[in-house]
């Protein structure tokens, strides 16, 4: 009797334990039992997500470990000089990555690089502190492939005090959560109505990931794990169905800059839901009003006479939503011979370049780069700003240089 008690017990403890283990493997997504992850749809979607999972989306933001930092830690270039008795020194310190501040020789402040923002032009980075982020004042630029400082960060002293806030996600990653105190609440000071975002890094789902582009997906992989023989797709929006404007609005979301009125959040926005409900425009849109080449290529690309006279033009004509943009600069006129046909460039500019050479160019003469008039960065013991550079989305006829 007593045996069979403690075998019971035995089973019992047994039973419980393989049923937590088996939870624990099965995937919680913070945003909620409607999303699945982009893990999930490999299964169905290799290709898509092969490409995907190598783009900038995918690593618009991730953890700060070492594989995912850009930049010098060891040996020539890892330091940056405030002045003569202020640096700043980029060290590895076992597993971490600090951005350690010394004033005559002596450490002062170090602050471990936790999670990055961005991997094709720039690398900024951010630090825990007390339940926010806080922006590292050194950033690492392809441009000159060197540290120099994080943009609006000044170059003559250090400073550790931008609190990177809930917006930044919102762009960069697929969902964190926050919650809005009061900041004296707790030294009971109610007269203040100073709040403050606390942001939840359990919460934080890394990139921008299947699903925040197509909306929460798991009704659509658990339908047709069951229904294998099924080939048209069940619970989920099609791009296919969706109107120019809705397919725009997809991207536009964080790719048409960011003085709007915030009406709802980003994290709330899902394929076919309308931008105007998300955001109140206070700029309007006429061709001579300036849009940065950073961040804002959808108002750029909506001021070009392709965009407003073809009534077809959406970023997929040119982009592939799952690759980053092609650097075969000859795949682009492709596409905009396929709109200009039997175009003729007069005598002036046929003097320039040839007409073969000019076939494969299209992109450099109609979408220059230009200098970003939002992100500027320094170098070390520099006194000049030196720009950011991005190709402009406002496809026009522009002055030739040379
Ligand atoms: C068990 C298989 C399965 C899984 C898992 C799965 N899908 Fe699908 N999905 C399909 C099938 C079948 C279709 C329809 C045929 C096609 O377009 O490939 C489809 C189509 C789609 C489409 C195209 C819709 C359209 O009509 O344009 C999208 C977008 C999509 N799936 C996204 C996802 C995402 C995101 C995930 C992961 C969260 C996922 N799928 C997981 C089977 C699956
Ligand atoms: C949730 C915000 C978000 C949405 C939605 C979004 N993007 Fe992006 N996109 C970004 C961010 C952030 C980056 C920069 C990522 C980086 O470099 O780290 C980016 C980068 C890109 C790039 C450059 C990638 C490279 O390395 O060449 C292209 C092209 C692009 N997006 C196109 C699109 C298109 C097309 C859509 C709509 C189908 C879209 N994006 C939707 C935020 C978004
Ligand atoms: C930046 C936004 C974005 C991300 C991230 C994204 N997709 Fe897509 N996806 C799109 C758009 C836009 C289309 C429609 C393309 C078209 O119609 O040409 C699309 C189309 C699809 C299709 C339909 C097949 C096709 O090519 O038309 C499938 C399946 C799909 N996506 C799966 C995925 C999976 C799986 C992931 C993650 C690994 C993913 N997508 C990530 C924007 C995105
Ligand atoms: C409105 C959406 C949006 C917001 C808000 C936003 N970004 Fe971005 N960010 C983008 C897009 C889109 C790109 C890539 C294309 C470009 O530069 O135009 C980008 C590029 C970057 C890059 C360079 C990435 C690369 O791979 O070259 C960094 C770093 C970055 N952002 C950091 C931040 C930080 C930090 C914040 C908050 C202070 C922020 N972003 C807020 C949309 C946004
Ligand atoms: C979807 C079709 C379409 C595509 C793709 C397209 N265009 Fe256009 N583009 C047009 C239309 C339509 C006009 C207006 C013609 C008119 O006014 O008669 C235009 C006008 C122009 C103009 C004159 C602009 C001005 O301000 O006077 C230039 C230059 C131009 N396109 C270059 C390009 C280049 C370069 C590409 C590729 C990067 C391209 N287009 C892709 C449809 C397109
Ligand atoms: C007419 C073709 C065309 C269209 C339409 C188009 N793009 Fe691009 N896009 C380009 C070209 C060309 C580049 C530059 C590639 C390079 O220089 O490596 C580019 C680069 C980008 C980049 C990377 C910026 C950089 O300099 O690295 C982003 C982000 C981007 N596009 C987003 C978008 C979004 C969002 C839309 C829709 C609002 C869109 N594009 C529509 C042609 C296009
Ligand atoms: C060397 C620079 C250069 C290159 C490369 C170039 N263009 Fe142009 N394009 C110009 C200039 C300058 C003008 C205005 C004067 C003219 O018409 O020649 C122009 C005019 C145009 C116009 C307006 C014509 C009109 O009648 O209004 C279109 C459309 C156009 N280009 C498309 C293209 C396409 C498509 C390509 C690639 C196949 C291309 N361009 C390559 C410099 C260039």
């Amino acid at each position: 009797m007593k045996n069979a008690t403690i075998l019971f017990v035995f089973i019992f403890i047994a039973v419980l334990f393989t049923n937590c283990s088996t939870k624990s493997e099965e995937y919680i997504d913070p945003r909620g039992t409607d999303y699945a992850g982009s893990e999930s749809c490999i299964q169905c979607h290799k290709a898509e997500y092969e490409m995907a999972s190598k783009s900038s989306h995918f690593k618009a933001t991730a953890p700060a470990i070492p594989e995912n930092i850009l930049g010098d830690f060891d040996s020539r270039n890892h330091t940056f000089m405030y002045d003569k008795d202020t640096k700043l020194v980029m060290e590895k310190r076992g597993d971490s990555l600090y951005q350690v501040l010394y004033k005559n020789g002596k450490e002062v402040q170090a602050h471990r690089f936790e999670i990055v923002f961005g991997a094709k032009h720039a690398q900024t980075s951010v630090y825990w502190k007390e339940g926010n982020t806080y922006e590292l004042p050194v950033s690492f630029y392809h441009s000159i492939n060197n540290w120099a400082t994080s943009p609006g960060f000044p170059a003559d002293k250090p400073y550790f005090d931008r609190m990177i806030m809930k917006d930044c996600y919102a762009c960069h990653s697929s969902n964190i959560s926050s919650r809005t105190v009061n900041q004296n609440s707790t030294e009971r000071n109610f007269m203040s109505m100073e709040v403050e975002d606390i942001i939840n890094k359990k919460t934080i789902v890394y990139g921008i990931d299947c699903e925040r582009c197509h909306g929460p997906a798991k009704q659509h992989a658990e339908f047709h794990l069951k229904n294998p023989n099924v080939k048209t797709a069940n619970s989920i929006t099609s791009f296919k169905t969706l109107s120019r404007e809705q397919r725009l609005d997809a991207c536009a979301l964080c790719h048409a800059g960011n003085d709007g009125m915030k009406l709802k959040s980003r994290f709330d926005f899902k394929p076919g839901d309308k931008l105007s409900e998300f955001f109140r425009e206070t700029k309007s849109i006429n061709d001579t009003a300036k849009f940065d080449v950073h961040g804002n290529q959808f108002r750029l690309m909506a001021q070009s006479k392709c965009f407003i006279k073809s009534e077809k033009m959406d970023c997929i004509t040119c982009h592939n939503p799952h690759e980053n943009a092609s650097k075969n600069m000859a795949s682009y006129s492709k596409i905009c011979m396929s709109c200009h046909q039997g175009l003729k460039h007069n005598d002036t500019t046929l003097k320039t370049m040839p007409e073969k050479l000019l076939a494969d160019n299209c992109v450099e003469c109609h979408m220059p780069k230009k200098a970003s008039g939002a992100i500027k960065f320094q170098l070390s013991n520099s006194k000049q700003l030196s720009n950011y550079i991005l190709r402009t989305h406002k496809i026009g006829i522009y002055p030739m240089t040379k």
